[in-house]
């Protein structure tokens, strides 16, 4: 299993990204508390709901007004900085750093009123999207119903901010067997890889504990960090569903992988988290299970 220490080189944080950090750590909770307190706090009546890759995969008003307000704070905060959002907007930068932005991680909950949706906020190094290319070193993704921050830096551990303002350490769960693991995962918009990740899901599920669909990739990967789930698993993940709980998850302990397995990196293909222990019985099921059931997808 490799580690943070087998990264290429060109993405180690150079001394001035080091010197930034817990500037990018304050800003991105900073900024994610703020689009959370939108998203609360300014829904509208009429959500103004339309579709994107396909008629199960929506966007609303609110998602845009809180990337808007990302944006804008991110722009008077980090000027130099590029910013990627799942929405429109963005811009790019000289300073080296990449904001990947979901402005509502858990867009379909956010309109059914199911709470569990995020505001997903990380600075990158490297090139977001690019396999084994990038790699977050500041985030913070708030659970906006909950009114809590999980957040991370390279290097400082993961925690998570209570609605009181304090701070508790994140540490993923000890778990060591498979059949009595619980295991979050999602799917994507598209019908034919939902059709795949179903027939995924029919050998996978005797296997373990249970499993828990609960709508946002981001909040998914928080909860293996803070031990309330063993595991995750999905494919086709972008990056900003993945880029703010990534952090948060290795930096509580976890190990954050993709399709080759060995812990370097997630890719489109592949994200899986889960506590080392767990490690040597979930990883080949989860990476045999996706090269049978999802190649080519
Ligand atoms: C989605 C959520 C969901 C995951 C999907 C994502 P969105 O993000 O994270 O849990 O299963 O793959 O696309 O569309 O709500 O921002
Ligand atoms: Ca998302």
């Amino acid at each position: 299993m490799s580690t943070a220490a087998d990264r290429p080189a060109s993405l180690d944080p150079s001394p001035g990204v080091r010197a930034a950090l817990p500037e990018l750590a304050r800003v991105a909770i900073d900024v994610a508390r703020a689009a959370a307190r939108l998203v609360a706090g300014e829904r509208p009546r009429d959500l103004g709901v339309t579709t994107k890759s396909s008629r199960t995969d929506l966007v609303t008003v609110m998602d845009q007004a809180a990337q808007d307000l990302v944006v804008r704070e991110l722009g008077r905060l980090r000027p130099a900085d590029a910013v990627l959002g799942e929405e429109q907007g963005g811009r790019p930068g000289t300073s080296g750093i990449t904001w990947v932005v979901d402005p509502i991680d858990g867009t379909t909950n956010f309109l059914y009123e199911v709470p569990a949706y995020a505001v997903s906020l990380a600075a990158v190094i490297g090139t977001p999207g690019e396999p084994g290319g990038w790699v977050p070193v500041a985030s913070a993704v708030a659970d906006v119903v909950a009114g809590k921050i999980f957040h991370a830096c390279r290097d400082a551990g993961a925690w998570r901010r209570e609605p009181d303002g304090s701070d508790t350490r994140l540490s993923a769960r000890d778990s060591g067997e498979l059949d009595t693991a619980l295991v979050a995962t999602g799917f994507g918009y598209s019908a034919s890889r939902r059709a795949q990740q179903a027939r995924l899901l029919v050998e996978l599920l005797p296997r373990v504990r249970d499993i828990r669909r609960m709508g946002s990739a981001a909040l998914d990967l928080c909860r293996v960090a803070s031990g309330e789930v063993d595991a995750y698993y999905e494919s086709g993940l972008n990056p900003w569903d993945l880029a703010g709980g990534w952090l948060v998850c290795t930096e509580a302990g976890a190990l954050v992988g993709g399709r080759r397995g060995d812990g370097s990196a997630p890719d489109e293909g592949l994200t899986w988290a889960c506590a080392p222990t767990l490690a040597p019985a979930f990883v080949p099921l989860v990476t045999n299970l996706t090269a049978r059931h999802l190649a080519g997808s």
